[in-house]
């Protein structure tokens, strides 16, 4: 074990959730891996910003996990950096609390793959949109290591759902262990497109 993994755990609606709280499921237990689900942390939306970057600072990769709502992250998840990624700590002069550790994203989205394409409907790439959170990351000197997507939820059997969260418990022990390639990562639409090309089994 080499690197310690938040995941900064985003669900506005865990009770009806089939995909994200399965994959939550499958990351817990893991030794140096810590979920912190901030809708169970904060119901009335009051982010402790203290609490929260003692978490940051005591991790090396943080995961941001979250459903895809309208493109984006849920508000609660968009009110943590707004208050957490402060100027002075974050970003800016002396701000350099996050540098150097690594950022990724983790999320189920209603659209299937080919929806997330040029000649489909949503004309762009998850990746894609999530420019904001990937420019976030590098303003704050982290390095993007890109998305893990489990694309087409509603159309998903618990038996693939299940698969899913296999791969996604793999790539986490990969990233603590340091056995994540991040340079073929980033040639793939989303880590996930293929676990074991960016896994390495040493
Ligand atoms: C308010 C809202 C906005 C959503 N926006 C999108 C979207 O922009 N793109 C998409 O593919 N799915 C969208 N969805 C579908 C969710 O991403 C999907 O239901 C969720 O990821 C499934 O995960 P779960 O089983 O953990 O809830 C949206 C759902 C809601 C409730």
């Amino acid at each position: 074990m080499h690197r310690s993994v938040l995941i900064v755990f985003a669900h506005p609606s865990l009770k009806k959730s089939r995909t994200g709280r399965i994959l939550a499921e499958s990351a817990s237990g893991l030794d140096g891996v810590v979920i912190h689900d901030l809708y169970e942390s904060y119901p009335e939306g009051d982010v402790d910003v203290e609490r929260e970057r003692e978490l940051l600072l005591a991790h090396d990769i943080v995961i941001l996990q979250h459903p895809f709502y309208w493109y984006s992250i849920p508000p609660l998840l968009k009110e943590w950096i707004d208050l957490v990624l402060g100027f002075g700590w974050a970003y800016g002069p002396g701000g350099d609390a996050l540098r150097d550790k690594s950022l990724l994203s983790a999320l189920t989205c209603g659209g299937g793959l080919e929806a997330y394409t040029r000649k489909g409907q949503n004309r762009y790439t998850v990746r894609e949109f999530l420019a904001p959170v990937e420019q976030t990351g590098r303003l704050c000197g982290m390095e993007w290591l890109g998305p893990f997507v489990v694309h087409g939820t509603l159309k998903l059997t618990e038996t693939e759902i299940r698969q899913h969260a296999v791969d996604y418990r793999r790539l986490i022990e990969a990233l603590r262990d340091d056995r994540f390639d991040a340079g073929r990562a980033a040639k793939l639409t989303h880590i996930n497109a293929d676990v074991d090309a960016v896994i390495r089994e040493d």
